[in-house]
Formats: C-alpha cells, sequence, structure tokens
C-alpha cells in the first residue's frame, strides 16, 4: 500500500475516535505521525505569509467578467506560432507580436492578468514603457511563468516531468522585483496505452506544490497548472477518470506542502472527447462532466479555476466556459487562461504586416469581450458574427 494512501486513509479519522485497541493506537499513531507535518492553523500559515496580499491578487485575477491571457510561450513555441503566419521569430518580431496585444485598447475591461516569459517581462513597447508598465497602466496584473519545461521522464517511456525548481526560489525573487504578481508552472499528463503511471502523475505533482510553496513565500500567487492532454483517442470517461486522479494528487501534495488555497489558482484542462475520439460529446456534456470532475476534488477554498484551452479551437473553448458558467451551485469562480483560443485570430489577422494592427487588436479585443461574456454565461454565437459587422 503505499505511503500516501495511508496517510490519506488515517487522516479521516480524528484523535477522539482513536481507542486503545491495537488497530485504534496504530490508526492513532499513523495520524498524529502523519498530520504533525501538514498541521498548521490558517491564523500560522497568515503570520508566515503576506497572505492578504496573496489572496487579493488572486481574487483579482478572476473578478467577474474578467480572465487571463497567457502570452508566455516559450522560444520554440512562439517560433511555431509565427511561423504559421510566414514570420520569422526575431526579437524584435516576437516583441512587435506582444505589443499589440498589450496595448490594445479596452482590453483590461476584460483581461485580469497577462503571463508573461522570460524575455517578454524585460521587453519594452516602442514608446520606451516596459512591458510591466503598459499592462499596468491598463489595469492588467502582470505575471510569469517559471517552469523550464517539460522534459522526457526517465524510465516511463511516453511520459513527461516538468522542470524548473533548481534556483526557483532567486528566480522567483528577480521576477517579484521586475513586478510578477503571480506565477505560472505547467504540468503535462499524457493519456494513451498503459499511460499515465501513478509514478508520473504524483512526480509532477510534488514539483507543482514545491512551486506553488516557493511562489507563496515570496508573494506571488501560484498558477497551478496540471494539464491532462487532449491528444489521443480517448472518451470522455476515460479523461474524467484520468483528470480526476491527477487533481487528486495535486490538492494531497499541496495540502502535504501546506499551501494557502485562498492564495492560489487552479489552471485545468477541461473534460471533453479525445481529439481523435470519433464519438463527440456535447458542449452540455463537457460542461457537466468538467464541473462535476471538479467538485469531486477542488475545495471551494480556492477562489478560482482558470482552464487552459489546450488545441480547441477559439469559439469552442468560449462555448464550453459559457455553458458552465451556466450550471447552479458552481463554489469557485470558473474563468479563462488561454493561449491559443485568444491568440489564434489576432495572429490571422495581423500577418507580420504593420497595416494590420488595428485588426489585429480588433481580433483580439472581440475574443476578450466574448470570453468576458462567458464569464457570466451570457455569450450567444450570433456574437461571432458581430466581429465580420
Ligand atoms: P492554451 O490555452 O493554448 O492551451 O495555453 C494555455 C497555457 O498557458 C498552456 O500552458
Amino acid at each position: 500500500m503505499p505511503f500516501r494512501y495511508i496517510r490519506w486513509r488515517a487522516s479521516e479519522f480524528s484523535s477522539e475516535t482513536a481507542d486503545s485497541t491495537a488497530a485504534g493506537f496504530h490508526l492513532h499513531f499513523y495520524e498524529d505521525f502523519a498530520r504533525k507535518e501538514t498541521r498548521i492553523s490558517f491564523n500560522e500559515k497568515k503570520a508566515i505569509m503576506k497572505t492578504e496580499n496573496l489572496e487579493t491578487i488572486a481574487r483579482k485575477l478572476v473578478a467577474p467578467g474578467k480572465g487571463i491571457l497567457a502570452a508566455d510561450e516559450s522560444s520554440g513555441t512562439i517560433e511555431k506560432r509565427l511561423k504559421s503566419i510566414n514570420v520569422p521569430s526575431t526579437e524584435e518580431n516576437r516583441r512587435m507580436y506582444r505589443e499589440i496585444l498589450f496595448t490594445t485598447k479596452g482590453a483590461g475591461e476584460f483581461i485580469s492578468g497577462v503571463i508573461l516569459f522570460d524575455e517578454t517581462i524585460r521587453q519594452k513597447s516602442r514608446d520606451g514603457r516596459g512591458f510591466v508598465e503598459v499592462l499596468e497602466q491598463q489595469g492588467i496584473v502582470p505575471g510569469i511563468k517559471v517552469d523550464k519545461g517539460a522534459k522526457a521522464m526517465a524510465n516511463f517511456p511516453g511520459e513527461k516531468i516538468t522542470e524548473g525548481l533548481d534556483g526557483l526560489r532567486e528566480r522567483l525573487a528577480e521576477y517579484r522585483q521586475l513586478g510578477a504578481r503571480f506565477a505560472k508552472w505547467r504540468a503535462v499528463i499524457a493519456i494513451g496505452n498503459g499511460i499515465p503511471t501513478r509514478t508520473c502523475i504524483d512526480a509532477n505533482a510534488e514539483a507543482l506544490a514545491r512551486y506553488a510553496a516557493l511562489c507563496q513565500e515570496g508573494d506571488l500567487v501560484p498558477i497551478v497548472e496540471p494539464e491532462v492532454l487532449m491528444d489521443g483517442d480517448h472518451t470522455i470517461e476515460r479523461y474524467f477518470e484520468v483528470t480526476e486522479q491527477t487533481l487528486r494528487s495535486v490538492f494531497d501534495s499541496l495540502a502535504e506542502h501546506r499551501i494557502l488555497l485562498e492564495g492560489m489558482l487552479l489552471k485545468p484542462n477541461m473534460v471533453l472527447s479525445g481529439k481523435d475520439c470519433p464519438q463527440r460529446a456535447s458542449v452540455q456534456e463537457v460542461a457537466e462532466a468538467t464541473v462535476r470532475c471538479l467538485k469531486h476534488v477542488v475545495p471551494a477554498a480556492v477562489p478560482g479555476i482558470v482552464f487552459l484551452s489546450g488545441g480547441q479551437t477559439d469559439q469552442q473553448a468560449t462555448e464550453h466556459l459559457n455553458a458552465m458558467n451556466q450550471l447552479p451551485d458552481l463554489p469557485w469562480q470558473l474563468s479563462f487562461s488561454y493561449g491559443r483560443a485568444l491568440q489564434a485570430p489576432v495572429l490571422k489577422a495581423w500577418k507580420g504586416e504593420a497595416t494590420n494592427v488595428a485588426a489585429a487588436q480588433q481580433a483580439f479585443h472581440h475574443r476578450a469581450l466574448c470570453n468576458s461574456k462567458a464569464r457570466f454565461g451570457k455569450y450567444t454565437e450570433e456574437m461571432e458574427s458581430a466581429k465580420a459587422a
């Protein structure tokens, strides 16, 4: 029996219920042994961390009607994105592209935060203002991706482990100095023949929790992103099962590392049919399965859940978010932290031409507006044609 399981079982029993029988003694012993590591009162946590600040920023990021833009593509990923519109990935082109997004007029009405990459947080707009300042002037909170990418996991073919814990405390301090108020770390779980393994899930969960602890220590709100990939022919039922198992392991590790749930955000995948699955789940089915899965595992103390788009089209990602926000009794804010689903139409409109900048910004504004409406369950398909008009 894995140690983690014993600990979880033991913590179901309070010390009052443990009696002096042999079994009772064992339970008591395990509980004491296991829980004294994680037992820390809310007030103690408040004394250790600047919790007020963490809680305020976390809530601001999921303010009603707003969500996050993930513009933290690593050098390799942004190269792919720019290549798709035949634009070479030079530092200046990457800077220009990000400037289009960040200087879009009125973006702050729908966008609460932007996740930056190491290169981007140090760049400036053409008028000489740093990107951090540009965002702050729009009322947008700057954030930073701090993981070093998902690498092949030794001894586990087809599985990945995210790296970047070494030196993280120092890097976080520098980013905080540069103006970042929150951070992101992405773990990747693949579904396939015989995978994911428990080992891969738990190793990634442990890394996420260690990252989150360092963030809270360094006064940055951690966005915890365990992404179960949609690649493959898995059914929605299988996707549900793996997502639930992954989130269970993540919240178990977060508790062990004494994470303040009120001062973090979760960034999960939605539960849908795998990309190549012949049976396609409807929008309503996706919304219900995703919320049911999250309700099984995510504590209500977490202020918000900000979904990744993960390869859905921009419109699908909006429709799913909208349907979820129409469901009753949601204990958390349900929002977005989209990369591709916010940027695809912008790239398509821009094509690297200065004359297309206004159209690209209009496309971004429109996509952000649609997702803002979806936060209230008030998005309709007609809004798509409003853009063309
Ligand atoms: P996508 O919305 O394109 O999946 O990107 C979100 C993200 O930040 C992945 O880490």
